[in-house]
Formats: C-alpha cells, structure tokens, sequence
C-alpha cells in the first residue's frame, strides 16, 4: 500500500503534486530497523500532515571506518510491514488494494494517482542517490566534496566520543532535507543531541524546509517493564545483556533525582555514575559474564550544550550518556525542567 522511491526524481514528481496542491508534508528520517519509537514520530505525523515521506537509508558517513556500519541492522520488509500496520486498510480507506509500489522508471499514470492519494510515502535511496560524487564515505581523511559540520555543538559528548558522526548526520539531514522539502520533520529525544544540534543547523543555514521552528522533538519510547530506551542496536545485545542494559535509564533517573533535590551538576553526575558502578559491581560479584563500561554523563543547558557545574540556574536542562554493554554503544537522556 505504501509507494517506495528509490530515485530523486520519482520523490521530486510526488514532491510538486503536493505542493501544487499545497498540502503539507511531515518528514520522518530513519536508518530503518523500524520499532516502536519511529513509529510513535511516523503515527504523529500522520495526524498532523496530509502527507508524511518516512526516508529509510543507513548512512554511511556517520559511521567511522572501525564502526558497525555492515552489521547495523537491515530489515527492509518487516519495516514496510510495520508501515502498512500504521494505516487504515479498511475498503473505505483511500488507499484500499493497493500493492507496493516501486518508482524507479517512468511511472504510468496509474502508479502516479496511487502515490497522490497515500498518506505515507517511503524514500528509499541508495548511497549513490545521496553521495552521487561517490568516492570515500567513512574515512574522513579521504573524503571529497561537500559536507556540514556544526562547530562547538558537534564536538561535545557524543561528538567527542565519535568525532566524525555529527558531520555525516549533518550532512545527510541536509541532503535529505533537500530532497523531500518537507514542512516539518519530526526526531526522537533518545538522541537529543542530534535533534538540538540539527534545529542550530536549520537556524545558522537559514533552511526554510524545514525551518528550525517545524523541526518537532517527540519523547523517547521505552520498554515498559525495564525502561530501557528502544533502539535498533538493542538487537545486538544478548539474553544477558539485555539484563543489564537498562542500567543506564536507571543512572540518569538517579541523576534525576539529585537534580530534583538541589545538586550541583558534579553531584548530578556522580549520582548517575553511582549506579553503574554498583551493577558492574554485582557483575562481578555474581560471576555473570556481562561487560560493562561507561563512556560517559554530562549535564547541560539545552541551548549552548554548555555542560552544568555547581549549582545550575534555572533554565532549559538534561542529562545524556552512553555506555557499552558487550560491544555494544547504548545513549539515553532525560529533560530537567522542562518538556
Ligand atoms: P535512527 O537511529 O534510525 O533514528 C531515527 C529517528 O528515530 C531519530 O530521530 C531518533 O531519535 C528516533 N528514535 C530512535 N529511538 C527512539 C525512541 N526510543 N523513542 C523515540 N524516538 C526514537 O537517528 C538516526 O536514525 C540517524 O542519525 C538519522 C537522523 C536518520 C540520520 O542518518
């Protein structure tokens, strides 16, 4: 039922048709590996827009060479299913009895009317479409061509600890901004950083599709029984890892509550740390073969990425980290202060 585009030109072609109908168009980005959490920011789309465009592409410039670009997880089918779920299939419904469809050639008629009336359309590129000088994409040192980097905001915590990853998102949400046009867009706060940083983006660049104020971040989705935040790298955790893994929501809701109380941003930082150090400890008391590692928590004001010492004023805060479980690089924040 959902129109998939594989080529510039085919989203360009359903692009126009509704502008020319001046309908609005909500935009989703993903690398796929679809789960709740897209799906909450592609069903808030839906009932605010006429039309959502949900882009699916792993990119590869915001992996480094030693990172897991060939193992991040590819489900393309189980995603279009999960899509289709999000729509009514009703014989009422508008788009009732359509089939997939793929617009890589010129369409006929047909296909174009069905990809004018479905509420959800799906880009789809490959690497050539959004790189189309090609040429080195994860060795950085060896790259060609264009690319945005967002100095100050991009080199802190996630930026310090992967240095080359919030120029490929940068770069890739241009791109992809782009491409679709879209009147608003819509990110997750599981990667704060990414969505805060890109709003300065679209705010230092002047981007008028979207403009930083239609740039919406919508709450993170957890588990409800473990409050780990979802993620699709949580596919790579173990059994066991699993276990341990929502450690780091319970760190940030101890970093929480010393906020709540009147800490000071040490003091906010240690509380989260505390609890990380207590489950590596009863890892290794109780012999479960688990590992642990913290990268990093930062407290800091949402505006300035500024990170928080002493006693915070009062204003716009949260508190992020990451930490490994196994091999794997899990992230998670928390507001303070406000919504
Ligand atoms: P990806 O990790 O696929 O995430 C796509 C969007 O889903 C992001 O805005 C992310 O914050 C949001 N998201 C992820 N987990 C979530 C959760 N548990 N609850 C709510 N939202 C969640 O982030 C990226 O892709 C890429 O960096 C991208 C922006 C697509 C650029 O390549």
């Amino acid at each position: 039922h959902i129109p998939v585009f594989r080529t510039l030109a085919a989203l360009r072609r359903w692009r126009r048709d509704a502008r020319d109908r001046d309908l609005d168009v909500g935009c989703v980005p993903t690398m796929g590996a679809l789960h709740e959490g897209h799906l909450s920011l592609v069903k808030t789309s839906l009932k605010r827009h006429p039309f959502t465009v949900m882009t699916l592409f792993v990119n590869p410039m915001q992996f480094a060479p030693h990172e897991d670009l060939s193992a991040y997880p590819r489900t393309f089918e189980r995603d279009m299913d999960s899509l289709r779920s999000l729509l009514p299939t009703g014989p009422e419904s508008p788009i009732h009895g359509l089939g997939i469809s793929e617009y890589d050639g010129r369409p006929s008629p047909r296909s174009q009317r069905q990809a004018a009336d479905s509420p959800l359309v799906v880009f789809a590129p490959t690497a050539d479409v959004m790189y189309p000088l090609r040429g080195e994409l994860q060795d950085m040192s060896r790259r060609k061509g264009a690319s945005i980097e967002v100095r100050g905001w991009g080199e802190v915590m996630e930026g310090a600890s992967r240095p080359q990853f919030f120029t490929g998102v940068a770069t890739v949400v241009t791109k992809l901004f782009n491409a679709v046009e879209p009147d608003h867009a819509y990110f997750g706060q599981k990667d704060i950083q990414q969505a805060l940083l890109l709003k300065i983006m679209l705010t230092d660049l002047l981007v008028s599709h979207p403009t930083s104020d239609n740039l919406h971040i919508l709450p993170t989705r957890r588990d409800p029984e473990t409050g780990l935040a979802l993620s699709s790298r949580n596919a790579y955790l173990s059994p066991a890892e699993k276990k341990v893994a929502p450690t780091l929501a319970r760190a940030l809701e101890a970093g929480r509550a010393a906020w709540s109380s009147g800490a000071t941003g040490e003091a906010i930082i240690e509380a989260a740390t505390a609890v990380v150090k207590a489950e590596e400890e009863r890892l290794k008391t109780s012999g479960e073969d688990v590992d642990l590692r913290l990268d990093y928590f930062e407290v800091f004001e949402k505006d300035t990425f500024t990170p928080v010492r002493g006693v915070p004023a009062t204003g716009q805060l949260a508190i992020a980290g990451a930490m490994f479980v196994g091999k794997t690089r899990l992230i998670d924040n928390l507001l303070l202060g406000w919504e």
